[in-house]
């Protein structure tokens, strides 16, 4: 079986992606190949950050790979804090400094639209592909719910009244942008036919 090297630190987005696509491919963490150095994030861009990440992977361990990358894009503030979204309250702040830098950025403003997008970036035998998974919603005035992590409290995806953080985990990563994402890649792979031999 073929292994993939998912790009991450992160134990329960390995788990989640694992739970996909595990089965046609054996999909390793960086963690586990000892890529245990912080890998340079400096792309102004959400594509630009995911893609560096994998090249990074490929070019220092040799392994095909995929890596992600999200941002919450709010209308109101022109798409910030977008490609900024995990230090838009300074480096080394905390989800709740961010969301209460959200809060009082975004004021009495009427116009609460949101989106948070995802890309992922795959290289594959020689080749780069992308994915993008978008949930669109709104956020709310005060944080409600305590599941999640992030922006979760304050974000509510359209066609639901609570917020991320108020719903069970699976129905959050059946809507959500990176298990929108994640399915986009899951369908792709499922369907690619490897030119390298030894492989299926
Ligand atoms: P990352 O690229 O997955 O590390 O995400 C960057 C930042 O976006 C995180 O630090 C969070 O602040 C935010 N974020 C990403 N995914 C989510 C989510 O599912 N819910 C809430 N916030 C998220």
């Amino acid at each position: 079986m073929k292994s993939i090297i998912f790009v991450t630190h992160n134990q329960n987005k390995l788990k989640e992606v694992k739970a996909i696509l595990d089965g046609k491919y054996h999909i390793i963490s960086s963690t586990d190949i000892n890529c245990t150095e912080e890998i340079p994030e400096t792309s102004n861009t959400i594509e630009g950050n995911a893609l560096q990440k994998a090249r990074y992977v490929k070019e220092n361990y040799g392994y095909d790979c995929f890596a992600d990358d999200t941002g919450l894009e709010v209308d109101a503030l022109g798409g910030e804090p977008g490609v900024d979204s995990a230090i838009y309250a300074g480096v080394g702040c905390s989800y709740e400094d961010n969301v209460r830098k959200l809060l009082d950025t975004l004021g009495d403003n009427p116009n609460r639209t949101a989106r948070f997008r995802t890309v992922i970036a795959l290289i594959l035998e020689g080749r780069e592909y992308l994915f993008e998974g978008i949930v669109n919603g709104r956020i709310i005035r005060e944080g409600k719910g305590t599941g999640g992590f992030g922006y979760d409290p304050v974000f509510v995806p359209d066609g639901y009244t609570e917020t991320f953080s108020e719903m069970a985990l699976e129905l959050k990563n059946s809507i959500s942008h990176r298990g929108r994402a994640v399915s986009k890649l899951a369908e792709f792979l499922n369907q690619y036919k490897s030119t390298e031999s030894n492989n299926n």
